[in-house]
């Protein structure tokens, strides 16, 4: 008999793409997770009806109906944990945790984040590292604490900036990237190999960098 897959819920806010990537992934032979529920703070988010065409159960909890952060993150946390995951995943997600959230589901929660962390958290990435001269950008995914993007790195992609580059297509080429680093670090984490043990990832019982295992150039990947 196969053994269980590694259930996993994603939230979302927008259109979902990382979902795609995530869903695309749990399709492929053999693969060790399943993505068992999408849950989203808007109802427009186009990710529910990717959810809904890959048969996967949705659900939409408007952040606006509640009194205060603490109260929606409780409902937020009783839907997740009627689907019993064992990994939760922020694929953008654009909402703030309060601490209880994050503690709920510490070393059990990823997020993925557009710069290579710990440059640029918070918004506006693409925008931080043409205004900085930077020369090269990127994406990581990273364990979730109470810190915004300050857990400890999983996974960096790296990508050069060229001249000419504006926002928009800096935007493009990070988050192809994030297609291929976030079911990357998904697997690792389906197959225990990925741990947060204290404040410090470890892949295969050894600590990765601060920056985490960084990716790019073409390397081959390693599910
Ligand atoms: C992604 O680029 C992700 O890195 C970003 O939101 C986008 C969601 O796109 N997340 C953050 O900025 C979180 N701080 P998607 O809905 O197409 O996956």
């Amino acid at each position: 008999m196969a053994a269980a897959k590694c259930r996993v819920v994603v939230l979302i806010s927008g259109s979902g793409t990382n979902l795609q990537s995530l869903i695309d992934q749990a399709a492929v032979d053999g693969a060790d997770y399943e993505v068992c529920a999408v849950v989203s703070n808007k109802a427009d988010a186009f990710g529910l009806v990717r959810a809904r065409e890959a048969g996967i159960n949705t659900a939409q909890i408007d952040h606006r109906e509640f009194a205060d952060r603490r109260a929606f993150d409780r409902a937020l946390m009783q839907e997740i944990d009627r689907h019993t995951p064992e990994l939760v995943v922020l694929a953008g997600f654009m909402r703030i945790l309060s601490a209880d959230f994050v503690q709920h589901y510490r070393g059990r929660l990823l997020n993925i984040h557009p710069s290579l962390l710990p440059r640029y958290p918070g918004l506006h990435t693409h925008q931080r590292a043409l205004a900085s001269g930077d020369r090269e950008h990127g994406a990581t995914v990273h364990f979730v604490t109470e810190e915004l993007d300050g857990g400890p790195c999983i996974v960096q992609a790296a990508l050069p900036i060229n001249t000419g580059d504006t926002a928009e297509i800096l935007a493009e080429r990070v988050q192809a990237q994030e297609h291929v680093i976030y079911p990357l670090a998904v697997c690792w984490f389906a197959q225990g190999r990925l741990r947060m043990v204290g404040d410090s990832a470890q892949l295969d019982g050894e600590p990765l960098p601060r920056s985490g295992k960084r990716l790019g150039g073409g390397q081959s990947l390693n599910y």
